[in-house]
């Protein structure tokens, strides 16, 4: 397309244009492939081009979730909208929700229970830890009144990935409802829906897919939608049987999706396949962390996670005594990579490093060579 008024683009770009290698915690470097279909013109959501898209995603999600029994939900906003319509839908005003939390991302969800006027129920773990199954368990027989368990797949501000099948198996046991928040995860870790018995499990396109912000996807469990239907007040925007009601009958969204979002989520699912299927690809983001854990361990750098539970998408580094983790996070700045800066309660002792979207192992090697520089330098 010629551009008629350059200099009104050129003046954003100015601003905007790529400068750094990203580690971020999202969003993240999207696929070359991705940037390039998200620029194509925009048509109505309405027509049969945006229809075969749309179904045609929804079912690469489902295979790549294993999610045959479930339905594929896609909104228009980020992750954090399926928190608010998880609980909308299937938690009655003043009920209770058992939120574990093991950092930033974990107390949000009880901030969204809280506000939504249900009353969350904690169990919280010190930074860097996991939530093990017979502390779920214990917690459960605790709270027998709950209606449902939230668990945070992958922590993004501490880099733990929790034993979500294991915790699963005793959420089924006490017969209550989970929500899987796979914000960090969807993409980098394997989640399988149908075998886990998970009821909503959703992720965000600017993390591990590797596509720009602005979509949410999920896989609702057929329950959900039982007790959302009978649901009184569940509001408008984040109505699930309406979204299930869309699927079906107008192969859309009830309101305008975010179509280049979605079109780029439906490029990178073709990518995975084209890598050999999802477990391939997953591989490929288990040697990445692998890698990074490794390169920080050799510089003598400590990992916050707790051995066992490290996450596949991203490392928190605690930085040695008399550093500041901004300190680190500046000093990368300046030699062209992007980190991601501590968060939540462990913002300043700590560092991350993502390893979403679009990476290479070459750029992983050169990021590792510069922060042994930069550690050093600050060691002064
Ligand atoms: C684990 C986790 N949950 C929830 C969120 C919020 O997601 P979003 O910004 O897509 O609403 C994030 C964002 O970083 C996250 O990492």
């Amino acid at each position: 397309m010629k551009l008629q008024f350059e200099d009104a683009y050129r003046e954003v770009y100015e601003i905007v244009k790529p400068k750094y290698r990203l580690f971020t915690a999202g969003p993240v470097a999207c696929f070359p492939e991705v940037l390039e279909i998200m620029k194509v013109q925009m048509f109505s959501h309405r027509a049969a081009e945006y229809k075969e898209i749309h179904v045609d995603t929804l079912k690469r999600l489902s295979d790549f979730l294993e999610a045959e029994k479930g339905e594929i939900i896609i909104f228009p906003s980020s992750g954090t909208g399926f928190m608010e319509a998880a609980v909308r839908n299937t938690v009655p005003r003043g009920g209770k929700v058992l939120v574990t939390t093991i950092g930033a991302f974990g107390d949000r969800f009880a901030e969204v229970v809280r506000t939504n006027g249900r009353e969350p129920v904690l169990l919280r773990k010190e930074p860097g830890y996991a939530v093990k199954p017979e502390e779920l368990d214990d917690a459960l027989k605790k709270n027998p009144d709950v209606v449902a368990v939230t668990v945070t797949y992958n922590e993004t501000s501490t880099g733990v990935l929790n034993p979500l099948p294991e915790l699963a198996k005793v959420v089924k046991e006490h017969d209550k409802l989970l929500f899987v928040d796979a914000v960090s995860a969807m993409g980098g870790a394997d989640i399988k829906f149908d075998k886990w018995g998970i009821d909503v499990v959703f992720g965000s396109s600017q993390k591990a897919f590797g596509v720009p912000p602005g979509l949410a996807v999920a896989a609702i469990s057929e329950r959900v939608f039982e007790i959302a239907e009978k649901m009184p007040e569940r509001g408008w925007y984040f109505d699930l049987p309406l979204y299930r009601k869309f699927n079906e009958k107008k192969k859309g969204t009830p309101s305008t999706p975010p179509m280049p979002q979605i079109f780029g989520l439906n490029v990178v699912l073709r990518i995975v396949e084209r890598m050999g299927g999802k477990y391939e690809w997953l591989e490929m983001y288990k040697k990445r962390s692998e890698m990074i854990r490794k390169g920080v361990k050799e510089i003598g750098l400590s990992i916050l996670a707790e051995p066992g539970y490290e996450s596949p998408t991203i490392t928190a580094v605690v930085v040695p005594e008399g550093i500041k983790g901004v300190d680190v996070y500046n000093a990368m700045r300046e030699r062209g990579f992007e980190l991601a800066k501590g968060y939540g309660s462990v913002a300043e002792k700590t560092f991350r490093i993502g390893n979403m979207g679009y990476i290479t192992f070459e750029d992983i090697e050169d990021m590792l060579t510069n922060l042994r520089e930069v550690i050093e330098k600050l060691k002064g």
